[in-house]
């Protein structure tokens, strides 16, 4: 008899969580074990070499991720990167998919701030995306992943010129990096079975929040500049954004943005993230210090 490891099958390879993910579970899985579902496969050859099983499979077409789930006994969904109102429907798309498939268990990156009310729409996404996981039926861990550290530079964006951040009034962020998202993701769905047959929630957030003035702070500390933090009124901001070239609807977003974290929607003091990665979690500084 053979006894083969069960399929594990990632989405969203070929971006930089999922890739993180990949990397990290080949260090402890063989190949064979793995296979990625990736939008388009002329992106993933280096894994095919590598004895690692692609298919194609886009979020909006569910013959291709029926193909792709096939033989899968877990799935890791890496949330859709649609910002024209398909999310949802994408994350529907693959949950059925799975199922239909007899995927047993889901990963999904949710987001730490997940909410049907949060100012910051992305959220209503990934809260609705949660209640399709309950309703499904399968084994699912919605992992609320703290706000992307690497999200800091489009908000300070010019920073390194002007020596200002001018921003509208915001509040403290638990800014995470993809690296211990990785690491900590990787852990879990490396579980030994019998700890799974859950459905739960999981935040991994970062060990420390920081507001705009913080990373102001952070900035020129780690790069040795004066940096400002300037209060932008939010229609006045806007208005530069979007001469400056932001297009309105993704002005309009990131003031959801600031009005989500001035509500205290990005705040995590869950510790779950350092306990997983069994250390300290990357610092904004670091981040600076680095890139
Ligand atoms: N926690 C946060 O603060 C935060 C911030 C920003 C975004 N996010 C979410 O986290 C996700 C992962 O982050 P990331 O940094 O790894 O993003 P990324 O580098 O943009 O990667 C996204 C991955 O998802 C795949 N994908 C997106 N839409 C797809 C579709 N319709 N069908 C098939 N594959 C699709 C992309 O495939 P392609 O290579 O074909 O594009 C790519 O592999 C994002 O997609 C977004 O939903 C979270």
């Amino acid at each position: 008899m053979t006894t083969s490891a069960p399929l594990i099958v990632l989405t969203g390879v070929t971006g930089k969580l999922g890739g993180l993910v990949l990397d990290l579970l080949l260090k402890t899985l063989p190949p064979s074990s793995i296979g990625v579902s990736v939008r388009d496969p002329s992106k993933a050859t280096h894994l095919a070499q590598q004895g690692i099983r692609v298919r194609q499979g886009s979020y909006d077409d569910p013959t291709s991720l029926a193909e792709s789930f096939a033989g899968a006994d877990t799935i890791l969904l890496v949330s859709s990167n649609d910002r024209s109102g398909k999310g949802e429907s994408h994350h529907r798309t693959v949950i059925d998919a799975a199922k239909s498939a007899g995927v047993r268990c889901i990963y999904y990156t949710s987001h730490q701030a997940a909410s049907p009310t949060c100012a910051f729409w992305p959220m209503r996404v990934h809260y609705a995306t949660e209640g399709m996981l309950a309703e499904s039926g399968m084994e699912y861990v919605s992992l609320r992943n703290g706000f992307y550290m690497d999200s800091i530079n489009m908000f300070i964006r010019g920073v390194q010129h002007t020596g200002v951040i001018s921003v509208p009034k915001d509040g403290k962020v638990s800014w995470t990096a993809h690296e211990d998202l990785a690491m900590a993701t990787a852990e879990l769905m490396l579980r030994p079975r019998i700890e799974q047959g859950r459905r739960e929630i999981i935040t991994l957030a970062a060990g420390e929040a920081l507001d705009m003035a913080d990373v102001a702070k952070a900035y020129g500390e780690a790069k040795g500049k004066e940096i400002k933090r300037e209060m932008k009124e939010a229609e006045e901001w806007k208005t530069g954004a979007v001469a400056g070239g932001v297009p309105e609807g993704m002005a309009d977003m990131l003031l959801g943005f600031y009005e989500a974290s001035r509500q205290g929607d990005f705040l995590s003091e869950d510790g779950t993230l350092g306990e997983l990665i069994e250390g300290k979690t990357i610092s904004v500084k670091e981040m600076f210090e680095k890139h």
